[in-house]
């Protein structure tokens, strides 16, 4: 007898976000190690943190959200060691979040203290879920909130201005909340942060909880730019949840709406069901000929590192990542691969049936892309035997010896490897 709700999105008339592609790599932002650590059953370590730290620098993002180090004293102590060993190249901003409450923001200066760079990411929540349940609270008290906490950010940093300091504001379920107040509670925090085309401010639009689809957060992202005061002064950030498995096409169509910067972890760790996964994204712009901007070549490492901080592990069909994703063990997949792979050569565009990229773009090698089971036809048996063996078989007998393949992937259950095939084929060919 449960009640169904359904949920009523904010009516926006003259939509006009173009129907076309995304043609530049946004800014990214790693929250890895704040919502991804957030969201696991075992916290990272210090340890596990200066090890994904490295990572995410290697990777090439130039802004890491590291922690939450009001909330956290191991979050503190990670940070103090960020600047006190001078861990943090030059041209990347720590960014960390806090809560709009004078004393959390209090002590996140202090954990800040002799940094180079470094975005304050303040908060709070203005949805009318939160607003009449969590806080029971009208609009001007929530306003009020966000007020208070800009002033605060402000008042601290004009106390050290030896730091390069950023400002971020979230209207924490941004999507949850009525658009045209969005806009007035940002236009309030902006009052006071006073930015400026040179100097501007991250305002950062969080999809908290993923409830809609994809095109209806684009018109949210659209309608608060072109409503909001000083979007000239502003980089508009986009935060997607994977809450209906969507979250990285709402981050795409809200960069196409025309956002600036978006958040998200590299392969899509974070609450729930996740924060949009960097790595989908930034290969999907990739496959289409279009600079991420982050270095993805060496994805054994990546997931090597987010699986040992995380200790979560990567879906074999994980986009772009997962073990299985340059495999094929149908026949007739094997055999197209086969024939474009045959065709395909380095000054030429990548043009390969069933394989979106090429495998080495990420790190991996043509030897997976062709495995063998009991599905497989002649193609990938004559495949793997040539890559491996030099064996390059007439096609009389790939025509023999594929059932013989089969007959033995069906008795074994499983994959018949190269080693396992040459000796088959030995064996059944070359007695006597
Ligand atoms: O999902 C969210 O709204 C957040 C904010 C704190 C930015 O993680
Ligand atoms: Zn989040």
């Amino acid at each position: 007898h449960t009640k169904y709700t359904p949920f009523k999105p904010v009516a926006i008339k003259d939509r006009t976000w173009p129907d076309n592609d995304i043609t530049h790599a946004p800014i990214w932002s790693s929250v890895d190690l704040r919502d991804g650590n957030q969201a696991l059953v075992e916290p990272m370590t210090v340890e596990q943190k200066k090890q994904f730290f490295a990572l995410l620098v290697d990777v090439g993002f130039k802004e890491i959200e590291v922690g939450f180090p009001a909330a956290s004293q191991l979050d503190f102590d990670f940070v103090r060691w960020l600047i006190e060993e001078n861990q943090v190249p030059d041209d990347v901003y720590i960014q960390v979040l806090t809560q709009a409450r004078p004393e959390l923001i209090e002590r996140t200066y202090k954990s800040l203290k002799g940094a180079k760079k470094a975005i304050v990411h303040v908060y709070n929540s203005t949805s009318t879920t939160q607003r009449e349940q969590v806080f029971r609270m009208d609009k001007e008290g929530v306003k009020k909130i966000a007020i208070n906490g800009a002033k605060c950010v402000k008042e601290h940093a004009e106390k050290h201005p030896e730091t390069e300091w950023v400002f971020q504001y979230s209207p924490e379920s941004f999507t949850g909340t009525e658009m045209d107040f969005a806009v007035e509670v940002v236009d309030a925090v902006t009052d006071v942060w006073q930015p400026t085309p040179d100097n501007k401010v991250i305002i950062n639009l969080p999809a908290t909880v993923e409830v809609s689809t994809p095109n209806r957060y684009a018109d949210q992202i659209e309608y608060f730019c072109r409503n909001v005061q000083k979007r000239d002064s502003m980089l508009v950030s986009l935060h997607t949840h994977n809450d209906r498995g969507c979250g990285v096409a709402a981050a795409e169509l809200g960069i196409m709406a025309g956002a600036d910067r978006i958040e998200g972890t590299l392969l899509g760790n974070g609450e729930r069901t996740g924060n949009m996964d960097v790595v989908t994204m930034a290969m999907n712009m990739y496959s289409q000929g279009i600079d991420p901007k982050l270095s993805l070549n060496d994805m054994d490492r990546i997931i090597s590192v987010v699986q040992a901080c995380t200790l979560l592990q990567v879906h074999p069909r994980h986009p772009y990542a997962g073990e299985l994703v340059f495999t094929a063990f149908s026949g007739s997949h094997q055999d197209a691969i086969k024939k474009c792979l045959a065709n395909q050569t380095d000054d030429k565009p990548w043009d390969v049936a069933y394989l979106p990229i090429d495998p080495r773009d990420v790190g991996r090698s043509y030897q997976e892309v062709i495995r063998v089971n009991s599905q497989s036809g002649k193609g990938g048996i004559a495949y793997t035997l040539e890559q491996e063996y030099g064996l390059a078989l007439p096609r009389w007998l790939q025509v023999e010896f594929s059932p013989i393949v089969q007959q033995l992937a069906e008795k074994d259950g499983g994959v018949v490897d190269a080693q396992s095939m040459k000796d088959l084929f030995e064996s059944s060919f070359m007695t006597g």
